[in-house]
């Protein structure tokens, strides 16, 4: 696809990924609006998107007239969402409220004001729960584990009968861990590593819980490749596909190369999960995602001790404002 000039949407856009995808595509010459909430408890951050030449509405997918916000544009990147497991849990309304209904609030709108635009969605590994099988493919069965697993899998499959009822080029993403600049990390809100980056530059120890569990980290500049690759790709267009990154590696391995990243004798501690967390863990998890790689050639650039050396030397320079 020519980026250049090409008109482009993307909702969730002052958050973690959308503000990395909104900074490439400005680089690649689109002309960007990035939508965003800035709903409490998420990865928005204004300074997410400073020296972005974007367009930026503050609006609610909730109940925003999305339609002139869809007007023309030739891709949507779907990435906003409430994203708190936890919060899920608290307040499941809200939580299907932002990923299910807003969905068809949002592919209304866009059936009317952009009916030929390539729409890819953020998914999430999340809804397949407890993996019976590693790695797991897209045939894993899906066993929401919380709240927020099933409004991630409704909203996926609304865009997906949108594809498969009135053509329109639908990609899902299903994405494991991502981690890098502009990740929310003034608490444990948004992936254990944003809390470990932050206690390790501030020389104070961080928690591990658990620490067996594998994960297969994405760094953000693969993962906006990935989202670019599914967009420009007929290929992938009617497809779901997962997402993963570095090799597994567990908690433990992941906090030692924080700690080596570091460089300054950081330290951490392990205990066991909170009750309320332990309910809705899911265990090792890491994807397969040949489906994905044959069908753009898509591999992650950044491996992991690298990924989380770059991410800290980023907010060194940046700490007060995501504290
Ligand atoms: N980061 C990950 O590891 C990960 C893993 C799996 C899936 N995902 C998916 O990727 C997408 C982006 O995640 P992220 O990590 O960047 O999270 P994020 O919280 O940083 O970004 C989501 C953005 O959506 C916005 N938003 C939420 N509700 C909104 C609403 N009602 N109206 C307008 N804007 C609203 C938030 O303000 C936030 O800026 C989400 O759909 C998420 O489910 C992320």
């Amino acid at each position: 696809m020519n980026w250049a000039r090409s008109k482009v949407l993307v909702t969730g856009g002052a958050g973690f990924l959308g503000s990395n995808l909104c900074h490439e595509l400005v680089a690649r010459g689109a002309r960007v609006t990035a939508l965003d909430g800035f709903l409490f408890g998420g990865g928005a951050n204004p300074a997410n998107l400073e020296g972005c030449d974007v367009d930026l509405v503050r609006a609610d997918i909730r109940d925003a007239d999305l339609r002139p916000l869809c007007e023309g544009a030739d891709v949507i990147f779907n990435l906003a969402a409430q994203t708190s497991h936890m919060g899920g849990q608290k307040d499941p309304l809200a939580d299907i409220a932002v990923n299910a209904v807003a969905q068809v609030r949002l592919i209304q709108a866009a059936r009317e004001a952009a009916p030929n635009a390539v729409v890819v969605h953020a998914s999430t590994r999340q809804f397949y729960g407890r993996p019976s099988y590693l790695p797991v493919d897209e045939r894993h069965p899906v066993a929401p584990p919380d709240a927020n697993g099933v409004s991630k899998f409704a909203g996926e499959q609304y865009w997906m009968i949108e594809h498969r009822t009135a053509g329109r080029p639908v990609v899902s993403l299903r994405l494991t861990n991502c981690y890098g600049p502009r990740l929310r990390i003034r608490d444990a809100r948004q992936t254990f590593l944003g809390i470990w980056m932050r206690c390790v530059l501030e020389h104070r120890p961080f928690e591990v819980w658990g620490g067996a569990q594998l994960r297969d980290m994405t760094y953000v500049d693969d993962v906006t490749e990935a989202f670019l690759l599914a967009a420009s790709t007929p290929q992938c267009h009617g497809q779901v596909y997962n997402l993963g990154g570095s090799p597994p590696a567990s908690l433990t391995e992941i906090a030692d190369m924080t700690v080596g990243a570091a460089g300054n004798g950081a330290t951490y501690t392990t205990r066991e999960f909170p009750n309320d967390r332990a309910a809705i863990d899911i265990g090792s998890y890491h994807a397969d995602d040949r489906a994905f790689r044959q069908a753009t050639g898509w591999a992650p650039k950044v491996d992991l001790k690298d990924g989380i050396a770059r991410s800290l030397n980023w907010y060194r320079t940046r700490l007060p404002a995501y504290l």
